[in-house]
């Protein structure tokens, strides 16, 4: 069967990646996560001290982007793909509210979205990938055959991150979570480079009021309706 390239673009929280992963696992093709990638290189600025109040050190960090490096690891016995930062597995703290809170002043940065967009189309290469993310349809993967925008409201948002986070035992507060969901909402619909905006060939989901399972049909049967008419 004829491999294709799909898209999945979004809000934060707004479940893309969980339906993303699921449906990569489901037609056996390889999903990446591209907010894990931009989550990675602000983590390294945070541990090399590049970032101090919310402010970037974008010289430095541009100058440090060749040595750093960014890969995955498959699905281990958690089923979840892992994330390795010069090949130290940080998955977990790439997830949590410090990384969360700086990451959309990281993305902006011209030289970090040039960088990790030249690898994500590395993976794109040969087809058979579903990626995520804000601008994978739109800059990434411009002719990707399948695109889909993934709706949500910022309190249903907030919500399911809430959840997420006190399952992993963090300790905040709605109102944070919230108040983080529409700071980076912002910031990712309003950046210079490549903001995230739905495109024009895209099909939108408006999950608020779906369930797992009704979105992961919706995005199984748009898929076997595009491969099938290739
Ligand atoms: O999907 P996420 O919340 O893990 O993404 C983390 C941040 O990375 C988000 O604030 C926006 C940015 N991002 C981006 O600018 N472009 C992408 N393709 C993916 C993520």
């Amino acid at each position: 069967m004829k491999k294709i390239v799909v898209a999945i673009d979004g809000y934060s929280s707004s479940g893309k990646s969980t339906m993303a992963r699921e449906l990569a696992r489901r037609v056996g093709y390889v999903y990446v996560d591209s907010g894990a990638m931009y989550r990675a290189v602000t983590l390294y600025a945070l541990e090399h001290g590049m970032i101090e109040n919310g402010k970037v050190d974008r010289e430095r960090l541009a100058a440090a982007l060749p040595g750093i490096s960014i890969t995955f690891e498959p699905a281990g016995a958690d089923g979840v793909q892992h994330t390795l930062l010069n090949g130290r597995d940080v998955e977990r703290e790439i997830r949590d509210m410090q990384v969360s809170e700086n990451v959309s002043r990281v993305a902006e940065i011209p030289e970090v979205r040039e960088r990790l967009v030249r690898i994500q189309q590395e993976y794109g290469v040969r087809k058979g990938i579903v990626m995520d993310g804000r601008d994978i349809g739109t800059t990434v993967f411009p002719d990707a055959e399948m695109k889909v925008f993934v709706d949500a409201s910022p309190e249903e948002r907030a919500r399911r991150r809430l959840l997420e986070l006190e399952q992993k035992g963090e300790k905040v507060n709605y109102e944070e979570v919230l108040d983080n969901i529409r700071t980076r909402d912002r910031i990712d619909t309003t950046r210079a480079v490549s903001p995230l905006r739905k495109a024009d060939d895209a099909h939108v989901l408006d999950n608020d009021h779906m369930t797992h399972r009704e979105q992961s049909e919706w995005l199984l049967n748009l898929f076997h309706t595009i491969v099938n008419e290739k």
